[in-house]
């Protein structure tokens, strides 16, 4: 799946705009700065195929990528980001919402969690939406370069303890990290299992 090329579909800023359902789509959610473009990027196998930055908010759109021709891959924008002006950050979260809860071909949110932080609050109100919208979603730990195995664990746990409480939640996370390249063979199996 992952041999053939992606590609750039569009960016998206409202319901209307979303392309035609007609594939499996998977979506990759998460606090901004949390690792989703640079991870799309990582299993894509390209380097700037979706825009990663250091700039939390960097992605402001629901971009699509299609992989292959019967899969999209969604980079979604990242929440929890408090520096953009409130009206502006209200209309990506109320876009996010939207789609998370009525994209009939949605297979699987993945929820991103940075290694060293864990679920925070706003990963909670997410993960309780996709519960409600019944997608079933699995977490991956990203940058897990940047922490030491021991703090990793404890942050592993945590997150294990969150999942209990969400009867969407797929029981397995996914160790990742885009600089290292770990985790992410094991991520696109997973994909190609879901088409
Ligand atoms: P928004 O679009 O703002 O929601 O952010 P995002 O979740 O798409 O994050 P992005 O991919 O832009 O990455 C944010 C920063 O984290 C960038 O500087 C990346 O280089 C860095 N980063 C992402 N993944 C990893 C990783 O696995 N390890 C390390 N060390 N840095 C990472
Ligand atoms: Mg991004």
């Amino acid at each position: 799946l992952f041999a053939r090329e992606s590609e750039f579909v569009k960016g998206v800023v409202a319901m209307s705009g979303l392309p035609p359902a007609d594939r499996v789509e998977i979506c990759f959610a998460g606090r901004s700065n949390v690792g989703k473009s640079t991870l799309i990027n990582a299993l894509t196998g390209t380097k700037a195929l979706a825009r990663a930055s250091n700039m939390p908010g960097r992605t402001q759109e629901i971009n699509f990528f299609t992989q292959g021709p019967d899969l999209y891959l969604v980079d979604l924008p990242g929440y929890g980001f408090a520096n953009a002006p409130l009206p502006v950050v209200e209309k990506w979260q109320r876009l996010l919402k939207q789609y998370l809860s009525g994209r009939q071909t949605l297979r699987r949110a993945f929820v991103l969690i940075d290694a060293r932080h864990g679920v925070k609050p706003v990963d909670a109100e997410i993960l309780s939406l996709l519960d409600s919208a019944a997608v079933t979603f699995q977490c991956v730990l990203t940058k897990t370069d940047k922490v030491k195995a021991k703090d990793r664990d404890r942050v592993l746990a945590q997150v294990r303890t969150a999942l209990a409480k969400h009867p969407a939640a797929y029981p397995e996370i996914v160790l990742t990290s885009s600089e290292k390249g770990d985790g992410i063979a094991t991520l696109r199996a997973i994909i190609a299992g879901l088409i």
